[in-house]
């Protein structure tokens, strides 16, 4: 069977292909390089023992999709690609809408002239907006993003859904991811930001090799244990085996599924924190900030409906996840950038 993976070789991504081929799939990376850099090809080879196939493009463009999808039989799409900082997408919301909606839609269109009906959704638990209580499972409104970037996801969704009304040869799996972080246990791939890194676990990272000076901390005067905000952080490669589990589903003929994909344990920002600091053997330097715009006090995932429709439980706990995320940013202070 052979997978297309749009935006292959991204943090996510890369992680995915290399779970992909170690069971057996063949795999054609689609990537327009926005955001990655074309060696990851090389890693994935170094860590799987084969190398995928890499296509540089765009899922905007139809020329580029048709390359791949006439020049072999794609059984089914992953599709990572996509632009995803929630601040930029404020100040670019038509780049954002553009990149991520209307390569979704250009990408199943393709798909159904191409008559490849399998395809899996990164979604994210942005969708919940703030949820009224945790955990969440996949019964809970979706709605109220507070960012275009949510917002893409939360249309896309929507999209998926109206597509498998009007045909149902589709088959469609949205996986709702919580926080991932971490890195594969080589430390020959992993997150590798532009600029200041947005996300808690790269910034940390960065404290660590000495790119910053400290932590800020988002807000100490939250309603939780210790006033710092909860996520559900799961290792990059407890997701990406999610990504198997969905493709085994979706070769049943499910129609529409959704899952949500984290571990269902809550962690605050001391408690990642600590963990990094574990892993680091002595304190990282942070400060208390003032709260961020647009962040909610707590979201983490009910894991019933994964671990029973496809049989994905997370196995990585925090002090895995800071290990291999601290493993990769010291093997590689600079990312890919030599
Ligand atoms: P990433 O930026 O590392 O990977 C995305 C990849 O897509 C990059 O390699 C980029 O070059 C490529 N890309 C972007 N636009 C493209 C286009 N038009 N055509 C072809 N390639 C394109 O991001 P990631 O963290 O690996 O996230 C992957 C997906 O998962 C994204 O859709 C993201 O929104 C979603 N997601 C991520 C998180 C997270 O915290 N990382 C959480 C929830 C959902
Ligand atoms: N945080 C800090 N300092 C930092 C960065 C983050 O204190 O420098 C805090 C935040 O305030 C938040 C927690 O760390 O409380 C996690 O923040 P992240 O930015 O790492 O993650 P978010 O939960 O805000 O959002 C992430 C992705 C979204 C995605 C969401 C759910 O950025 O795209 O997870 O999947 F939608």
């Amino acid at each position: 069977m052979r997978i297309l993976v749009t935006g292959g070789t991204g943090y996510i991504g890369s992680h995915t292909v290399i779970e992909l081929l170690n069971n057996g799939y063949e795999v054609t990376i689609l990537d327009n390089l926005s955001n990655s850099k074309e060696l990851v090809v090389d890693r994935i080879e170094e860590i799987a023992g084969k190398r995928p196939d890499f296509v540089k493009g765009d899922i905007r463009s139809k020329e580029d999709l048709l390359k791949v999808f006439k020049g072999q039989k794609i059984d089914c799409v992953i599709n990572f690609a996509g632009l995803k900082a929630v601040g930029e997408s404020i100040k670019m919301p038509l780049e954002y809408y553009d990149n991520n909606i209307y390569g979704a839609i250009n990408l199943l269109e393709v798909m159904r002239e191409c008559e490849c009906f399998n395809f899996i959704f990164s979604s994210s638990a942005t969708v919940y907006g703030d949820p009224a209580s945790v955990p969440v499972d996949e019964t809970f409104p979706v709605g109220g993003t507070t960012n275009p970037y949510g917002t893409t996801k939360l249309f896309i969704e929507q999209i998926l859904q109206d597509l498998y009304k009007a045909d149902n040869r589709f088959n469609i799996a949205i996986l709702r991811y919580f926080n991932p972080i971490g890195a594969h246990p080589s430390g020959l791939i992993g997150e590798d930001p532009n600029g200041i890194p947005n996300n808690l676990a790269p910034y940390i990272t960065q404290v660590m090799v000495g790119k910053r000076d400290h932590l800020n901390i988002f807000g100490n005067d939250y309603d939780t244990k210790d006033g710092t905000c909860i996520r559900d952080y799961i290792h990059v490669c407890d997701l990406a085996r999610g990504h198997v589990c969905a493709i085994k589903k979706l070769l049943e003929n499910p129609g529409v599924v959704i899952y949500n994909l984290g571990t269902g344990k809550g962690s605050s920002v001391l408690d990642i924190l600590h963990a990094f600091e574990a892993a680091y053997g002595k304190p990282i330097p942070y400060e208390f900030a003032p709260r961020r715009a647009g962040d909610i006090t707590a979201n983490y995932t009910k894991v019933e409906k994964a671990e029973r429709e496809i049989g994905f439980k997370a196995q990585y706990d925090i002090m895995d996840m800071a290990r291999d995320q601290w493993n990769w940013q010291k093997k590689n202070p600079n990312g890919y950038s030599k």
